[in-house]
């Protein structure tokens, strides 16, 4: 009656994707519950995640197995989450996720679901969740910010095992919205493979998320470690992306399609700019404000002419910022750090068999790390 789909605890009934219900008579998103020969399944909506989109798709399963270690960025409220806890019945989702609000139904369900470790941190600063977060077998990113592909890299090179897989949901429009998702697309698995990865596959998820892909990387070089932070390789990756844009003309010959060139060109920039160290920062960040505000400004102007691209583009970046400058405001709000990391506390000493789990997984992992 139900058939397997590639990754373990989930099938199809009828076209619908299913998961193993962890938690009898739980569900997590308003999410069907149904019963088959006394196993509870819930049903897996894959409008409304990449994950389930792909599996969907019937793409092939590159490394998730029941006892994996995951690493997910960009987890919300945990609705994809959920469902990776339901494969990983002796497995652990380390999820983080920055925005204050969906990450507290994030942590009311790692309460019920003793495989998800919730984490609340920005996924660009890596070295944050360094004490929780072991090297791991998959890397699975649904962050559709701008500088996506960089944080996907970054924290692959911090956390993935050597062969390990990392999943990337790319969502083109979040990086350019005038560009064809096409170009992204190659653009960013250059990026991928000029920093070590093999990209294995690409799938589009339409007609299920509009302008996104599945990339799938493996991780078997040993990248070149480039000490630099993310900020100002971010940076860079803008304003390449400006000229690129500028140029349609020489898109052939342009930066991200020269690839060796590309890296090399990117790392010397950095190196030249990581001298002037302070200078460059102070003056960046300032340069940056004002430019967001100048955008800002622009885009009151131009609410009215909505529907021009470049106008899309701006209120684009305009959400991105404003966004950013909220939930920075809220992950670095005292009081709500307190009541995370009380709650954590809390959370720790309520659930015996929850902790002695993650602590006694913890301790097993403490020697593996870097
Ligand atoms: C598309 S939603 C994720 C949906 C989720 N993966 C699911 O399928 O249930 C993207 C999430 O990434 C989060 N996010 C964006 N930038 C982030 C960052 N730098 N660090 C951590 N989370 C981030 C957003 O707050 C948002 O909740």
């Amino acid at each position: 009656m139900l058939d397997n789909s590639n990754f373990p605890n989930t099938f199809f009934f009828k076209n619908k994707l299913l998961s193993l219900n962890a938690v009898e008579s739980h569900n997590v998103y308003g999410e069907r519950l149904m019963n088959f020969s006394q196993k509870q399944y819930r049903e897996w909506n894959v409008m409304r995640s990449k994950l389930g989109a792909g599996i969907k798709k019937g793409i092939e399963n590159f490394g998730i197995k029941r006892d994996s270690l995951i690493l997910y960025l960009g987890a919300a409220s945990g609705t994809t989450v959920s469902h990776v806890s339901d494969i990983l019945d002796k497995g652990f989702v380390f999820a983080v996720e920055f925005s204050a609000q969906p990450f507290s139904k994030l942590l009311n369900e790692s309460k019920i679901r003793n495989n998800i470790v919730p984490i609340l941190s920005d996924a660009n600063k890596i070295e944050n969740y360094k004490e929780i977060v072991p090297m791991v077998d998959i890397v699975f990113q649904d962050i559709s910010q701008k500088n996506q592909v960089f944080i996907f890299i970054e924290n692959m090179k911090r956390y993935l095992k050597k062969e390990g897989y990392g999943y990337l949901s790319l969502k083109c429009k979040s990086i350019d919205v005038t560009r064809k998702n096409k170009e992204i697309l190659d653009e960013s698995e250059e990026i991928l493979k000029d920093n070590g990865f093999t990209v294995i596959k690409s799938i589009s998820l339409a007609p299920f998320e509009k302008d996104h892909y599945l990339t799938i990387v493996q991780f078997n070089d040993s990248p070149n470690k480039i000490d630099v932070n993310i900020q100002q390789r971010s940076r860079e990756f803008d304003n390449s992306q400006r000229r690129f844009s500028s140029n349609n003309d020489n898109r052939d010959s342009g930066h991200f399609n020269n690839n060796n060139n590309n890296n090399d060109k990117l790392n010397n920039n950095f190196r030249r700019e990581k001298k002037d160290n302070v200078e460059y920062r102070s003056k960046n960040n300032n340069s940056e404000y004002s430019s967001r505000n100048n955008n800002r400004n622009n885009n009151r102007n131009n609410n009215r002419n909505s529907s021009s691209e470049n106008s899309n583009n701006r209120n684009d970046f305009n959400k991105y910022s404003s966004n950013n400058r909220n939930q920075e405001r809220k992950t670095n709000s005292n009081s709500e750090r307190k009541s995370y990391n009380n709650n954590d506390r809390k959370n720790k000493n309520n659930k015996s068999n929850d902790n002695s789990n993650f602590e006694s997984f913890k301790k097993s992992q403490s020697n593996n790390r870097r």
